[in-house]
């Protein structure tokens, strides 16, 4: 099989080599792919926002699948597009997606379905926003309803923080039409968790759990960052938990989609924040987590490529996922500064000797290659994974890959995986 996969980071990366293990591939490609994903796939230099020219190459080059990593290209409706002209596409139609481009559509839809979720309004107007905000008191959580490159949250623990952002989202659009809304929800504690689930529209699976680390600095300090690593499985998610979240969450979401006549086909995330009153559902996204992809995929016993294909069949319940009993942790290595500004261009020196160890795999996030070297040309560079037999073989074989790596300004947190390690001490 010719498989084409969309995106270009380390959730990307990690994809294209557990696909490229696969028996029925033939040849792997990626638009636009990175530095690190081209020693795994032949790398098409066509971004992932451009439809008509992805699906001219898909039909050129006779592609048999399509799998969208990132979501921007799902909500702009790419599953749409391609699959009305008859390839095979796997991720949700632009219809589905709405669960990710729209706060608002996924807060209504967990109401609905009485999904355990914090409480919340809708506004559009700025000023009634801001008398609600002004009765509720702090903290209080303020999300635009579009897609905002993750930085569409505000966590407000003072009153002018939170009028701040509701100023800067309503009134000086700085998301531009994504604040036309923005939904005011209630400030929920615990511990947060991803539970991810792969769907055929009707039966749904879950992967294995996993937690994410979204803060910049460690002992989760400083602003959001699209994820500085993450680790897998979590024991916040026991078993009940992931069974309760199974039925009352991801059960009645598929039930609803194909009810509507809008199968939801694809990977279905939902961000968990376990809190003393039991387990409520922050936001979903239509796709795998990054970095969670690059915890969850190497513990992955079944062929990727035959899993997607069944769901993408509506075979899915045909398939048994197995998961090797191992803990796996991913850390992210990004250039100082991130998430602000950074510098890029830097020599990257040792990773061939960090993935000297068997249990080490380091997927590409913002690298290039200039005269057979790589070299840095984002804010996350690169994750290193390993696994191990518990968490704590697994950090110290990981954090020992991370010291073999340099390359000038380089930033990782040292505490990942720091919940787990305390839990099971
Ligand atoms: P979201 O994009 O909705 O997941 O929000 C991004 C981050 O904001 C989450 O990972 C949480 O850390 C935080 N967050 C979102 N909603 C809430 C909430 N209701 N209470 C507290 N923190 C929240
Ligand atoms: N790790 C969070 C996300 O993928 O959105």
């Amino acid at each position: 099989m010719k498989v084409l996969v969309i995106g270009s980071g380390g959730r990307e990366h990690a994809i294209c080599w557990k696909l490229s293990q696969s028996p029925k591939l033939t040849k792997l490609y990626a638009a636009p792919g990175n530095a690190g994903i081209e020693e795994v796939a032949q790398l098409v230099d066509i971004p992932a926002k451009d439809q008509e020219g992805l699906l001219k190459y898909c039909k050129k080059e006779g592609i048999n699948l399509v799998v969208v990593g990132p979501e921007a290209p799902l909500t702009e409706g790419i599953v749409d597009r391609l699959r009305g002209e008859g390839i095979k596409i796997f991720g949700p139609t632009k219809f589905a997606a709405q669960l990710e481009g729209s706060k608002v559509f996924a807060k209504e839809m967990m109401k609905k379905l009485s999904i355990p979720t914090g409480e919340f309004e809708v506004f559009t107007s700025a000023e009634k926003a801001m008398d609600y905000v002004a009765k509720k008191g702090i903290p209080i959580v303020i999300k635009v309803d579009g897609l905002a490159g993750g930085k569409g949250v505000v966590v407000a623990t003072s009153m002018p923080k939170a009028m701040e952002a509701i100023h800067l989202d309503m009134v000086k659009k700085v998301f531009g039409k994504a604040g036309d809304r923005v939904v005011i929800e209630e400030c929920l504690e615990g511990e947060e968790a991803s539970v991810i689930a792969i769907t055929d529209g009707i039966t749904v699976q879950l992967l294995a759990s996993s937690q994410d680390h979204k803060r910049i600095f460690e002992g989760d300090k400083g602003p959001n960052t699209g994820g500085m690593g993450a680790y897998s499985p979590t024991p916040a998610i026991t078993p009940e938990v992931e069974k309760e979240i199974l039925d009352r969450v991801f059960t009645p979401i598929v039930k609803e989609f194909k009810a509507l006549g809008h199968p939801f086909k694809g990977f279905l995330y939902a961000g968990i924040m376990m809190t003393k009153n039991g387990f409520r559902v922050l936001e979903f996204n239509v796709r795998l987590g990054d970095p969670e992809t690059q915890a969850i995929l190497p513990r992955l016993e079944n062929d990727l490529l035959e899993l997607i294909l069944a769901a993408a069949e509506e075979r899915l319940n045909e398939i048994t996922l197995e998961w090797k009993n191992e803990d796996c942790v991913c850390v992210v290595i990004a250039a100082e500064g991130y998430p602000d500004t950074y510098e890029t261009g830097k020599k990257i020196s040792g990773i061939s000797i960090a993935k000297e160890n068997p249990a080490i795999q380091v997927f590409h996030a913002g690298t290039i290659r200039m005269n057979g070297e790589f070299h840095t040309a984002g804010g996350r560079v690169l994750n290193v994974v390993g696994s191990g037999r518990s968490i704590f073989e697994a950090l110290s074989k990981t954090y020992h890959a991370v010291d073999q790596i340099f390359f000038e300004k380089m930033y990782f947190r040292k505490d990942i995986g720091h919940r787990a390690a305390k839990v099971l001490k």
